[in-house]
């Protein structure tokens, strides 16, 4: 069976890859009625503190339709977007038309970028890795850390358990109520992010607490290899 077919039988997976239209997509990355707030805020975010020069090679994990990565483009040489929706990708390719220095590639997997070794200077994620399993969450960390240039920096977004209480317990009862009808949620405390760059090979240089969310900022300051993450991981488990 191939991954594709395998995905489709994820019922979690489904809600990304079965999109409608542009609508539809833009619904899905931002509830909000007016899109163009939180974007500009995101945007805001990344330039202030990724820093993005013209000769920049940025990466974003789960592009969704390009929102960010359209204004972004105009800050760096070239900027890539990853998704695991086909769909997803279809509608920013549309959404991104015209746009010489915007490039979308699918996924290999739900938690592997097909993207080479040390590629990039800068990457982020934004809205994504909270609708992931955290294991595989952080499996994709590893892989933001891996296509990253030594000295390269990440900007991540996770939302902050304790401030989003009522979202919280509000998510538990929409699930029971809808099922995979609704994506996932996993929120964060300041300790657990800490400790997942940890093991990813990110060094943090900020958490910044904004609104309901943390978004840390870190950077590549060593390659690990995959199995020795994990066994530095369950080691500190162990000391703990
Ligand atoms: C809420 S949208 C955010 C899109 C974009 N980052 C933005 O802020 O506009 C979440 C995106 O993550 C993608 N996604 C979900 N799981 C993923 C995974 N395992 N790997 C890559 N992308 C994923 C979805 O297909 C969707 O496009």
């Amino acid at each position: 069976m191939t991954f594709q077919t395998k995905m489709k039988q994820n019922t979690e997976l489904n809600y990304w890859l079965n999109i409608r239209d542009e609508t539809d997509a833009k619904a899905r990355v931002i509830s909000d009625k007016d899109f163009d707030t939180p974007t500009t805020k995101h945007v805001d975010i990344i330039l202030k503190n990724l820093r993005p020069e013209k000769t920049d090679a940025i990466l974003e994990l789960g592009c969704g339709i390009g929102r960010l990565m359209k204004p972004l483009s105009q800050h760096c040489d070239k900027i890539v977007g990853v998704d695991i929706s086909d769909a997803m990708i279809g509608i920013a390719s549309k959404y991104c038309y015209g746009v010489q220095n915007v490039f979308f590639k699918p996924m290999e997997t739900d938690h592997t970028i097909l993207m080479q070794n040390d590629g990039f200077d800068k990457a982020y994620s934004i809205i994504v890795l909270q609708h992931i399993e955290k294991y595989k969450a952080t499996r994709l960390l590893m892989e933001l850390c891996r296509i990253l240039k030594l000295g390269g920096k990440v900007l991540v977004q996770y939302p902050n358990l304790l401030k989003c209480k009522k979202g919280y317990t509000n998510d538990i009862v929409a699930k029971l109520q809808m099922g995979d009808l609704i994506p996932r949620m996993e929120y964060y405390t300041k300790e657990e992010i800490e400790f997942v760059f940890d093991i990813a090979g990110l060094k943090i240089l900020e958490v910044m607490d904004i609104d309901t969310d943390f978004y840390v900022l870190a950077q590549k300051v060593e390659q690990k290899k995959f199995v020795e993450t994990v066994i530095i991981a369950s080691t500190k488990l162990v000391n703990e």
